[in-house]
């Protein structure tokens, strides 16, 4: 067998059709090709494993870059069809356990998802927003070279549309608050990072005189356990002291409450939630945030659920130093957030900050104040879908303020008045338009969403599934017993039928009344 033979021989085999399953087999014939062989055929058949092992790679590479660019087509699709009703399906069919990705023919099955204040699905225009950042555009923002300059731009891009949704509604603003300042917004891994650093923001930068005594903080006690278990922490370590402002049976703190339990040389953070993840109540920042701007003490508040819901403008919020924002709860990927601070907000009132960062330590990322390589094409989504919720705010409100209260007449309707209890504020204005935390008295909620849970997705959020231990929100709200092991957490969404809102209430009740043995 001379080389030629051997090279067409390799040729041959390189041009067998690529097919990864078939690829041991195609190794296997060469291998022992070459074991039945004289020694001076070893070597020419090495060059022509070598050729052939090149044309397979190559074949192989022109099969990938096929791939791609059809990966590329879709994301590219104008029309967007294929990913808009991939995405906007009401997530899983009752056989399944994975996500539907294609129309399905059997929608009646299809689980209704209202469970929004949990998590969102990726809208299809963030998904299309963050392709590109997910393929071509894969540079460091922090590389020179041009492969850097994309995605740093898309970053900054971002960030504008972040402060555009907190921009004023008024345009009087005497505030001097500088929010185009693009530096104003520092993007985090999740929403529980962003009020983790809003606290250690206060710690770092108290006052000396403050420092030398225990820094004071002050919150309400119905907080996302973000803010609540991380204080816990603090006060173990001795790094605070903290006072829990008490809500009232709607769930809402009264602002004079707030402000009386500020000591003036001592609080160094004042953090209140805007709306409240489980009873949908909306906290008075605006009063809260206006009175610690001029008593000089630093405001957050935790925006996650509030956001895309309600206005997060930063004049109706009282001018806060600090707000959380959350990507998952508008339609951008888990894992991206950010923390509004107003610029100059570290530096006054004997305030300073190390030039170092303040949770994540290392890179010169973020302005040199959070280290780590950012998540460009979350963020990138992040950024779309702040855009969208500025965008589509009023209509998606008043929305899903007309499906929650069909939510609740259809219960109520379907299992009578006397049963059904909608725990937090009565007053729209004071709640969240898509949050319906709703007690059925004398059922066990995590039973029954144990029993639906196919056909409808959404939180007990009240209690602990196993131990039906009733939450912290509904015993600091005070809903009576009956009424608080019976709650469910029912989150609605821009994209929630007046169909999928009848359906779901009909399953709920029969799912109700089969456990209190009145079917
Ligand atoms: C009010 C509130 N704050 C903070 C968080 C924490 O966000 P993440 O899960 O992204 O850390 C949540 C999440 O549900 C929330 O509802």
């Amino acid at each position: 067998m001379d080389i030629f033979t051997i090279t067409a021989a390799a040729y041959v085999l390189c041009t067998i059709p690529y097919d990864p399953l078939e690829h041991s087999t195609i190794t296997s014939i060469t291998v022992t090709s070459m074991t039945q062989s004289s020694t001076s055929t070893q070597a020419a058949l090495a060059v022509g494993l070598i050729l052939g092992a090149t044309g397979v790679a190559l074949l192989s590479w022109l099969q990938k870059q096929q791939q791609k660019q059809r990966f590329l087509d879709i994301s590219d699709n104008s029309n967007n069809d294929c990913l808009e009703s991939s995405l906007w399906l009401n997530t899983t069919t009752s056989s399944s356990t994975t996500t539907s990705s294609t129309s399905s023919s059997n929608e009646d099955d299809a689980c209704i998802y209202l469970d929004y204040n949990g998590t969102t699905p990726i809208y299809p225009q963030v998904l299309q927003a963050m392709m590109p950042y997910l393929t071509q555009n894969y540079g460091n923002p922090s590389s020179s070279h041009v492969l850097g300059r994309e995605p740093r731009r898309a970053v900054d891009q971002a960030r504008k549309e972040i402060i555009q949704l907190l921009q004023e509604t008024t345009s009087n603003n005497d505030n001097n608050n500088n929010i185009m300042d693009p530096s104003s917004i520092w993007f985090t891994s999740c929403g529980t990072e962003s009020d983790n650093l809003a606290i250690q923001l206060a710690l770092q930068s108290c006052s000396e005189k403050q420092a030398k005594k225990k820094p004071h903080i002050v919150t309400c006690n119905v907080e996302h356990a973000a803010v609540s278990a991380y204080l816990n922490v603090l006060v173990d370590q001795g790094a605070c002291t903290v006072t829990r402002v008490p809500v009232d049976a709607s769930g809402c703190v009264s602002s004079q409450a707030m402000i009386a339990a500020v000591r003036t040389k001592k609080t160094v953070l004042v953090t209140l939630m805007l709306a409240n993840n489980e009873s949908g109540a909306l906290q008075p920042c605006q009063a809260v945030a206006a009175y610690c701007r001029r008593a000089g003490i630093l405001f957050h508040t935790d925006a996650a659920q509030a956001v895309g819901k309600t206005s997060v403008a930063l004049d109706r919020l009282g001018y806060p130093d600090m707000v959380s924002l959350v990507g998952h709860k508008i339609g951008a990927p888990k894992g991206v957030a950010c923390l509004y601070v107003r610029p100059g907000s570290m530096q006054e009132h004997g305030r300073a900050l190390h030039k170092h960062g303040v949770l994540m330590i290392g890179g010169a990322q973020e302005f040199g104040r959070r280290g780590g390589t950012e998540n460009v094409p979350s963020i990138v989504g992040f950024g779309r879908a702040a855009a969208m919720a500025k965008d589509g705010l009023e209509k998606n409100a008043v929305h899903m303020h007309a499906m929650r209260a069909r939510l609740l007449e259809k219960l109520q309707e379907l299992l009578g008045k006397d049963m059904v209890r909608a725990n937090g504020p009565e007053d729209p204005a004071l709640r969240l338009p898509n949050t319906l935390s709703v007690g059925l008295k004398g059922v066990h909620s995590g039973d029954l969403l144990g029993c639906i849970g196919d056909k409808v997705a959404a939180s007990a959020g009240a209690t602990c599934h196993s131990t039906g231990a009733i939450s912290s929100v509904l015993q600091a709200m005070k809903v009576p017993e009956e009424f608080a092991r019976g709650t469910l957490r029912l989150s609605l969404g821009p994209k929630t039928t007046a169909k999928d809102v009848d359906k779901a209430a009909a399953i709920i009740a029969e799912a109700a009344k089969k456990q209190l043995g009145t079917a």
